[in-house]
């Protein structure tokens, strides 16, 4: 059997007084939550076998945390766990009372008491980020998050074992699954994506005494019913709701299906590149344009002609792009070009400067142009509550890592925009800027077609790709969107192998 999880709602706060003192911000429990937790605390009978106090960051389940369960030090026997704060247990609603302070007034306020390590500058912003908004989407998203979590803190714990989650009455049904009365699942092996809670006989039994369990479709119409109660802000479950996104080379490969997962995750889009078609080589691309295809499924793009290696085209595409959205938070230089690709192998004696002069270019110095000319922008912006102020994505590969064959222009190329990455990585982080590359292994996009039909056979560059050989686009989309995400809160300047294994031998 595992641990015993004792889910406990916070005693009674200010708030809960009247209407009117739901205006009052992170209230703290009245003289009366107080008597309770006192109370509670002399009931519980399994203080002895508490391993773990987990609670969310608010100010009243933090106080009947430490007041019903906390170590005190009148009491020598118990010498019970400190308080883990953990912002996926807070409040389903937007309004000021279910708002949480600052990590700085908690730290004041609570530091001595409470393991505060997990609560930071944004948790408590329930309408600008997305993991906390207000909506009923975002908050069954969030409390599967908060049942990893707990399984992950508890996965060394022992059978007697006891935990305590100090959360709130509505929070309480999405972390359940239990609109009503309980959700009876099963997760005998662990596995369950859902991380689904089982609740005991017993408890139940205490709640509702003899009254049946309800069924799976109760519980769905239920769980309806009871979200379309929840006073919400505007959406934000996608990963990048809000953001704005220029995204180069948008047109073909990597590009487009960077620009069209973006756009799903809820970002508004400046595709770039030379042409809006995509390159021929490949023919599914060439149906609808990259910008039109966003528009179609419903999200915001528009696209913008410039050649990225030509300094005043780059600062007039930054110019309108700023001028349509007013804003840019998040900038993917991933145009390029591999004209080693085209042709026959050569190695740097046989190779024409153009070679190397274009490829640089179009490579190297487009990146420098872009950035330049965005992060003019970007520093200017104001922040967001998570103090980020941008996303900057450059797209090397892994001959910005490695060395490979008869590609010296290419891989010189691909080494200055790693290094790059972490030149404008150091220079930026005071502003909150983060910059990341991303060096994908083979891809099959046109690129991938001239190096197949010039330069090596097809079955060589899938056995150097131990996982899954040679990659697709949307392979590299997962590391775009993490990299330009919340989850990358204290990631700069790495340059990420996207490879199937390639870089690892
Ligand atoms: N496909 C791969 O195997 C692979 C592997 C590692 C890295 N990369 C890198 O990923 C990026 C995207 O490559 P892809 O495979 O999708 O290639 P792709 O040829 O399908 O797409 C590249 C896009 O960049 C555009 N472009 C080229 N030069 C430009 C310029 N001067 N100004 C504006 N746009 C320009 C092209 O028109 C094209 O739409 C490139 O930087 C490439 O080096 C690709």
């Amino acid at each position: 059997m595992p641990a015993t999880i004792h889910l406990v709602r916070h005693a009674q706060g200010f708030h809960n007084l009247s209407r009117e003192n739901e205006a009052i911000h992170d209230p703290r429990l009245t003289e009366l939550g107080e008597q309770q937790c006192q109370n509670l605390r002399a009931q519980f009978p399994h203080h002895k076998q508490v391993k773990r106090l987990f609670a969310s960051p608010l100010r009243r389940t933090l106080q009947t945390c430490l007041l019903a369960f906390g170590h005190q030090e009148t009491e020598d026997t118990l010498q019970q766990p400190p308080v883990i704060a953990i912002p996926e247990f807070q409040e389903v609603a937007d309004s000021p009372c279910d708002t949480g302070s600052d990590p700085a007034t908690l730290k004041q306020e609570f530091a001595s008491l409470v393991d505060l390590h997990r609560v930071y500058d944004g948790w408590n912003s329930t309408s600008e980020w997305p993991s906390w908004s207000a909506k009923s989407e975002s908050l069954q998203v969030r409390a599967t998050k908060a049942r990893q979590v707990l399984r992950e803190m508890l996965q060394f714990a022992g059978d007697d074992d006891h935990v305590v989650v100090v959360t709130h009455g509505a929070f309480l049904h999405y972390l359940t699954n239990d609109y009503y009365g309980v959700e009876p699942a099963r997760d005998p092996d662990g596995r369950d994506p859902e991380a689904s809670l089982i609740e005991t006989e017993s408890s139940w039994e205490k709640r509702y005494g003899k009254t049946p369990r309800p069924t799976q479709d109760d519980q769905d119409k239920l769980q309806a019913n009871f979200g379309s109660f929840i006073m919400t802000s505007p959406p934000a479950l996608q990963r990048l709701a809000g953001k704005i996104a220029i995204v180069t080379g948008s047109s073909s490969g990597l590009g487009r299906a960077i620009s069209l997962a973006y756009s799903r995750e809820g970002a508004s889009l400046v595709c770039v590149d030379l042409k809006p078609e995509a390159r021929a080589e490949v023919a599914s691309e060439c149906e609808i344009n990259t910008d039109e295809l966003v528009r179609q499924n419903g999200g915001r793009a528009i696209f913008i002609q410039a050649d990225l290696s030509k300094s005043d085209a780059v600062e007039a595409m930054v110019k309108q792009a700023v001028a349509e959205y007013g804003r840019i938070d998040i900038l993917v230089n991933n145009a390029g070009i591999s004209i080693e690709a085209r042709h026959a192998p050569l190695r740097i004696h046989e190779t024409p400067d153009e070679t190397w002069d274009v490829t640089m270019a179009v490579n190297a110095r487009s990146i420098f142009l872009t950035s330049k000319h965005t992060l003019q922008q970007m520093i200017r912006q104001d922040a967001f509550p998570s103090g980020d102020r941008g996303w900057i994505i450059n797209m090397s590969s892994i001959f910005g890592l490695v060395g490979g064959y008869n590609n010296c222009s290419y891989a010189a190329a691909k080494a200055a925009v790693s290094n790059l990455t972490r030149q404008v990585a150091l220079d930026y982080a005071p502003e909150g800027i983060h910059c990341n590359a991303i060096c994908p292994g083979y891809t099959q996009t046109a690129i991938f077609r001239n190096t197949v039909d010039f330069l090596d056979d097809a079955e060589g560059i899938r056995a150097r790709h131990p996982l899954h050989g040679v990659g697709v686009p949307e392979d590299i989309v997962g590391a775009a969107i993490f990299l330009a995400s919340a989850e990358a809160r204290w990631i700069t300047g790495v340059s990420l192998p996207v490879d199937g294994g390639y870089t690892a031998q």
